[in-house]
C-alpha cells in the first residue's frame, strides 16, 4: 500500500506538535485511511510487539476493557503490530474465546513495517522486526500531543494512559497546565503572566500562589 514514506525509515521520527502522519492500511475492521478514521476525534494509536504474546494480550485487553472510558472522551483506539491480518484475526478470536474480551478497535496489519516506520514504532536497538510499545495521543486537529515508548519487556500503565488523556483534554479546555502527578479534581497551573498588567492582575487574584509565576486554580 502507498504510504507517505514509501516504506523507507524516516530520518525524523514524529514528535510532539507534529501533524500525525496519514496512511492507509488493512486493519481488523477492513481497509482504513487514518485521517478518515480519526476525523473529529482524539485517537490513541498504539503498537504492540507481536500477536499471541502474553504482555501484549494483557495490554490489548486493558484497552478493550476501557472502551466506555475512551468513548466518553471522544477518543478512538487503533492498534498496530508487524503481523498479518490473519494473525490479528486469529488472536482476536482466541482472546475472545478464552477470556470473553473482544478487541473491537482496528488493529493495523503492518507486515511491510511501513506504518511502524512512519511513526517511529520500529526502534532497531530494541528489535529490528517487532514494534516497541508506543502510544501516540493525537488530537482532533491531527496533531500529535503526547508520545510514550515502552520496551518489549515492560507493559504500559493503563491508569497513566487514562490520566494523560484527561490531562491533555482538561489543559485544552481550561487553557491551563498540569503539575506533577496531577489527577482529575485537583487544581491546575495558571499560565504565568506575560505582561506587567497581567502580573498586577495576578498579584490581586485569589489563586493559590507560591509566587506570581507558580499559581494554581480550581477548575470550575
Ligand atoms: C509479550 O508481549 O509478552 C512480549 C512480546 C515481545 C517480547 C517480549 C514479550
Amino acid at each position: 500500500m502507498e504510504n507517505a514514506n514509501n516504506g523507507k525509515i524516516p530520518t525524523v521520527m514524529p514528535r510532539i506538535g507534529d501533524p500525525a502522519p496519514d496512511f492507509e492500511a488493512m486493519t481488523t475492521l477492513g481497509k482504513l485511511r487514518f485521517s478518515d478514521y480519526a476525523r473529529g476525534h482524539w485517537v490513541i494509536f498504539f503498537s504492540h510487539p507481536a500477536d499471541f504474546t502474553p504482555v501484549c494480550t494483557t495490554e490489548m485487553s486493558g484497552f478493550a476493557l476501557e472502551k466506555k472510558f475512551f468513548e466518553e472522551r471522544n477518543t478512538k483506539l487503533m492498534g498496530l503490530s508487524i503481523d498479518s491480518i490473519h494473525s490479528h484475526v486469529a488472536w482476536v478470536q482466541n482472546v475472545r474465546e478464552k477470556t470473553g474480551v473482544l478487541f473491537d478497535f482496528p488493529i493495523v496489519a503492518d507486515l511491510d513495517m511501513s506504518v511502524a516506520k512512519l511513526y517511529g514504532m520500529l526502534q532497531p536497538g530494541e528489535s529490528e522486526t517487532a514494534a516497541v510499545r508506543a502510544v501516540f495521543f493525537i488530537d482532533p486537529n491531527f496533531t500529535i500531543r503526547l508520545i510514550m515508548y515502552y520496551p518489549l519487556n515492560v507493559g504500559r500503565n493503563m491508569e497513566e494512559i487514562k490520566r494523560a488523556l484527561i490531562a491533555l483534554q482538561t489543559a485544552d479546555q481550561y487553557k491551563c497546565a498540569m503539575p506533577l502527578n496531577w489527577k482529575p479534581g485537583e487544581k491546575a497551573i495558571v499560565p504565568p503572566p506575560k505582561t506587567l498588567d497581567e502580573l498586577n492582575e495576578r498579584l490581586k487574584s485569589d489563586y493559590e500562589m507560591v509566587d506570581f509565576y507558580l499559581a494554581k486554580c480550581e477548575l470550575k
